[in-house]
């Protein structure tokens, strides 16, 4: 099976490639940000047509939020128009196996119940641009391919080189011994990007409807508490104090970005809550670890 995965020069799709190329049935095209451009059709059709992915999994985008702020029209070309335009593709040609996209639980930005868990059927609306284009990006899909899979992502972490994430802040929180704030009036989760990387496995070879999906661990507590559990973890596995690192706060306005687990449950996919999700990625990664400086 040949699958297609965008972005492979990023963190998340780089993963992704390196899971499924355990899997000697399977074919991993992996093409250069060059080599296929989301904002062209043209380079789009030009790559599906030489190279009849059955299956494709679409991670590149523009994905920091201030990025897209700063460079509206670029980020939406790429962010909604990027999907759209693959999804065009893989219908055109014909493409036999799932359709994966990437969105993101910023779709639950508006959310100002710090209780809430966010399902995916409740009414939207995003506080941000990233957001805006996650969203009609899903919309417009699901109109063009219905048994594509819009993934809602929550913000991954993991251990191995590359850009900052929200365990590797917290590691040097504790080697500098520098305390940090988490809010109580807000609902989140993190999840190791190895979990995601399994359940975008598992999901392309179901039979799961097509729709938005919640992929995402779910919160066990807010997110002060969370970081509390996730401290208790890092002072074992770096042998130094973390008692009063994590600072209760609060923000100006609460809010949930905390996903419900139900759908995603019905399709076989269970992922852990973020200190168990931690746990996992400091057991699966030990070796990382003492380059997290
Ligand atoms: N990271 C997270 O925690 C998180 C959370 C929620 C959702 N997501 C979503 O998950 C996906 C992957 O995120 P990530 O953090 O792995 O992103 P990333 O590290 O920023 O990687 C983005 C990738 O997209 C490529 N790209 C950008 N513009 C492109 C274009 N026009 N054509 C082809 N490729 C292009 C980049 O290639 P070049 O560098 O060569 O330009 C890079 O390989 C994104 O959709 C993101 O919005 C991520």
């Amino acid at each position: 099976m040949k699958i297609l995965i965008t972005g492979t020069s990023g963190f998340l799709a780089s993963r992704v490639r390196a899971y499924l190329e355990e899997d000697a049935a399977i074919e991993v095209l992996a093409p250069s940000h060059a080599e296929l451009d989301v904002i062209s059709l043209d380079s789009c059709k030009a790559y599906f047509d030489r190279h009849r992915p059955d299956a494709l999994i679409h991670l590149a985008a523009i994905s920091d939020i201030a990025e897209c702020a700063r460079n509206e029209a670029l980020s939406r070309d790429v962010n909604t128009g990027g999907p759209v335009r693959l999804a065009t593709c893989a219908k055109e040609y014909g493409m036999t196996g799932r359709f994966l996209f990437a969105s993101s639980d910023q779709v639950y930005s508006g959310t100002k119940d710090a209780g809430r868990l966010n399902r995916e059927t409740d009414p939207l609306s995003p506080e941000n641009l990233y957001a805006r284009e996650k969203l009609e990006a899903e919309e417009r899909v699901a109109a063009i391919l219905p048994s594509a899979c819009a993934l809602r992502l929550d913000w991954m972490f993991d251990l191995k080189p590359g850009k900052a994430n929200y365990l590797k802040n917290m590691i040097r929180s504790v080697r500098e011994q520098r305390p940090v704030r988490y809010a109580v009036n807000e609902l989140r989760a993190q999840t190791w990007a190895g979990e995601v990387a399994a359940g975008m496995k598992t999901l392309l070879f179901s039979d799961a409807p097509g729709g938005s999906y919640n992929f995402g661990g779910p919160a066990s507590g807010n997110s002060y508490e969370t970081a509390v559990r996730v401290y208790d973890l890092l002072g074992e596995a770096l042998g130094m104090p973390v008692r009063g690192l994590a600072v209760p706060g609060e923000l100006p306005v609460p809010r949930s970005l905390a996903m419900d687990q139900e759908k995603i449950r019905s399709v076989g996919i269970r992922f852990r809550d973020t200190a168990e999700s931690a746990a996992l990625c400091l057991e699966k990664e030990a070796a990382y670890l003492d380059d997290i400086r």
